[in-house]
């Protein structure tokens, strides 16, 4: 838990991503600054391509934190709490700042930032269910499309409002709700005013999540195909 005196700095939002990829990392990877949760939790992972993930993801997160917002790697502490958004402490200056991860096959995607981030990459898979799911998680708009659609432009269409949820359940610390993602709809913003950008590649769709007007840089996202967008709560 943070301690009350625990300050997110107030100056302009700054979101800070970066994609990388697992394979390329793990060999660099260690373990500096990881709580005792962290060491417990990788302890726990059994399965090489899952224990990679988590070695590259919060080592990455650790260096990318270091290089946006100063310090050593190793003085950031990860923390997050159930239902709250995760952030990254330094516990040697005093400061915060908000964190997310994701990971998919090879890839890992790190985002850190002053205000709330939440990132989600996923590879594109066609598979039979997408349709109920798209049904249960998406706007019901977005769930009329994809089960309009088959193969993979469905698995396309059903990814892109998936990996947003994601990240914004993230942002959010709840991870994603149905309930709640149901009723989000996804509108075309511009740079300046968006919550959202998405990277649409042939495989695999990247999502982030973060506070309206936050400026972005991305490192390691395809250059040129960043869509922004922003999200409303409908009734
Ligand atoms: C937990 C959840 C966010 C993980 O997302 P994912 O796409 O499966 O996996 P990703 O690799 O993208 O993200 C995993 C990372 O997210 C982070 N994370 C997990 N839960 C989080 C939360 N509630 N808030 C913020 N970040 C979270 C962790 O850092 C994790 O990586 P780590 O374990 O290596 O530290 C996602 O499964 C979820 O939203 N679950 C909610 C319940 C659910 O299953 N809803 C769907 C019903 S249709």
């Amino acid at each position: 838990m943070p301690s009350s005196d625990t300050e997110i700095p107030a100056s302009r939002p700054r979101v800070v991503l970066l994609l990388d990829g697992v394979a390329a990392c793990a060999d660099r990877a260690d373990q500096a600054g990881w709580t005792d949760e962290e060491r417990a939790r990788f302890a726990g992972i059994s399965d090489p391509e899952r224990r990679a993930q988590y070695l590259v993801g919060h080592w990455r997160v650790r260096g990318l934190a270091s290089l946006v917002f100063g310090g050593a790697p190793a003085d950031w502490r990860w923390w997050r709490s159930p239902g709250e958004p995760a952030r990254l402490l330094d516990t040697v200056r005093n400061l915060g700042c908000f964190a997310s991860i994701s990971h998919a096959a090879d890839q890992v995607a790190c985002a850190v930032s002053d205000d709330v981030v939440g990132v989600d990459v996923e590879m594109i898979r066609v598979e039979r269910e997408l349709a109920m799911l798209a049904k249960r998680c998406l706007a019901p708009d977005e769930a009329t499309t994809v089960a309009e659609l088959e193969g993979l432009p469905q698995a396309v269409a059903f990814y892109r409002g998936w990996a947003i949820r994601e990240a914004l359940g993230k942002a959010s610390g709840t991870g994603l709700v149905p309930g709640t993602a149901r009723r989000m709809r996804i509108v075309p913003a511009s740079p300046a005013d968006a919550s959202l950008r998405l990277w649409q590649l042939p495989d695999r769709v990247l999502a982030l999540a973060f506070s309206p007007g936050a400026k972005v840089e991305a490192h390691g996202a395809p250059a040129g195909s960043a869509e922004d967008f922003g999200w409303e709560f409908f009734s």
